[in-house]
């Protein structure tokens, strides 16, 4: 049989692999309730705009309800040969309705419906994400002012380099969050224009009202170019690169997380409820949470790349290659989600050792940098012979296999005979920390007033 929706010029129906390339019902039936909600926009305008009877108008808004209806209680039935959502909606609303429902795709396409519906799914999500994100913002705050003295060795290049507290690396991801919410925010106000009613590629010689179906739908305004609204996907790209880099800010942190969870290094405990164990070694506590939000970027930002691809060769307006926009999509959003969810589970269980990263702080000799700094502030040395200085008496301390604090003060002298006794205040880990006092630098009651203010503002 020739498709019931196009098959007017058509003698047979699609060859079965033809079916099975070209539909795409498997998973743009989440689109369902989208579909229908923009169905109920249009066929209001075209009753307000005179273009479709009343009583026409009212049988169409009833059906597209049961259709709902339906669909929420689990027995609509999707049948492939329909091909997408918009066709199965269109078509069960025709056996509900009759012949009127056949009015209901005046003055548009499916390629404005397609178009608006992604965008209304892709805005919901956009607005979860965000506050999940936000979620995670709260938990990191929360252990921030928690932790905001706890100190911990802080790196560079892997390398122990000064010491820092736990707060404060807890406030870096903090920060980053609020770009990515910020990503989601502009990704979102670029998208709030509306496609509907750019029918097909050209618009439509009805008199339709797109403003009204753009308010009835919570977009800001109807898009501005018909060939432009139905040829666009910078909404899905744009909100996949801002997933992309808060799932690389995601993964960054679960790598530390596995890192630090290791027996070597031992800084932090993550709870039973985001561990697993081994079936062989039965000492292993393994972060498989934070191995898969590490390794979940992957696909987000494949999803990224996928869809990029797709758009790159793509003349205007409509090519069914968009219809590949969907898949990557939903799994990357969704994706993101659980990733965020996963993290804020770890992050309001988790207990760093602090014992261990106090210890660690102090190892590697990580506040030679205060010894430079006193020398320079104390005695007057420029910085580049205080760093000499500094790395002489590192070299001293490290030949003895000692801390720079446990050098005595007639060792020091032998590298510059101006030290005094006063030193040895910069050299404790604690000291050194409580110094960083510099706006955004490390210091206890830094911290603390950051994740202060950080607690009220996410509410
Ligand atoms: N399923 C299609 C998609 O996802 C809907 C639009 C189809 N438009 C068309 N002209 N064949 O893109």
């Amino acid at each position: 049989m020739s498709n019931r929706m196009w098959g007017g010029r058509f003698a047979s129906g699609p060859a079965e692999i033809m079916e099975e390339i070209n539909a795409s019902i498997g998973f743009d039936k989440r689109l369902a309730p989208q579909d229908i909600r923009g169905s109920l926009a249009h066929v209001a305008m075209l009753g307000q705009a005179g273009i479709l009877p009343a009583q026409d108008v009212a049988a169409i808004e009833a059906g597209l309800k049961s259709v709902r209806d339906e669909i929420e209680a689990g027995t609509f039935v999707f049948k492939r040969e329909l091909e997408d959502i918009h066709m199965s909606v269109e078509s069960r609303l025709t056996e509900i309705v009759g012949p009127a429902a056949g009015r209901l795709h005046t003055a548009r396409s499916r390629n404005d419906q397609v178009a608006t519906d992604m965008k209304l799914w892709v805005r919901d999500t956009l607005d979860s994400l965000d506050q999940q994100a936000a979620d995670l913002q709260r938990a990191l705050a929360e252990t921030a002012l928690k932790h905001a003295g706890t100190v911990m060795p802080g790196f560079t290049h892997l390398q122990s380099a000064q010491p820092v507290t736990f707060g404060h690396h807890c406030l870096a991801y903090v920060e980053m969050l609020a770009r990515d919410r910020g990503r989601f925010r502009d990704a979102r106000a670029r998208l709030n224009e509306c496609p509907l009613g750019a029918a097909a590629l050209a618009g439509t010689s009805f008199p339709i009202d797109r403003h009204a179906t753009a308010a009835a739908l919570g977009f800001d305004r109807p898009t501005a170019n018909s060939l432009d609204s139905v040829a666009d996907r910078d909404f899905a790209l744009e909100s996949l690169a801002a997933a992309s880099i808060c799932a690389v800010h995601l993964s960054r942190f679960a790598e530390e997380l596995v890192v630090w969870t290791s027996a070597q290094f031992n800084f932090v405990k993550l709870s039973d409820g985001y561990t697993t164990g081994s079936s062989i070694m039965p000492q292993k506590r393994n972060p498989d949470a934070a191995e898969l939000v590490r390794a979940k970027s992957g696909r987000i930002i494949g999803a990224l790349t996928g869809l990029l691809i797709v758009m790159k060769g793509l003349p205007l307006a409509y090519s069914k290659d968009m219809q590949e926009d969907k898949e990557g999509t939903f799994d990357a959003l969704q994706a993101l989600s659980l990733c965020l969810a996963a993290l804020t589970g770890m992050v309001k269980d988790l207990e760093p050792n602090a014992a261990v990263l106090a210890q660690a702080a102090g190892s590697g000799y990580a506040t030679a940098t205060d010894l430079a700094d006193w020398l320079v502030r104390e005695l007057g040395l420029p910085f580049r012979q205080a760093h000499h200085v500094t790395g002489r008496l590192v070299g001293a301390a490290s030949a003895r296999g000692v801390g720079l604090e446990e050098l005595s003060l007639p060792e020091m002298q032998e590298a510059e005979p101006r030290i005094t006794d006063a030193v040895y205040a910069v050299l404790g880990v604690a000291n050194s920390v409580a110094s960083r006092t510099s706006y955004g630098g490390t210091a206890p009651d830094n911290v603390r007033a950051q994740a202060q203010g950080w607690i009220a503002r996410l509410g």
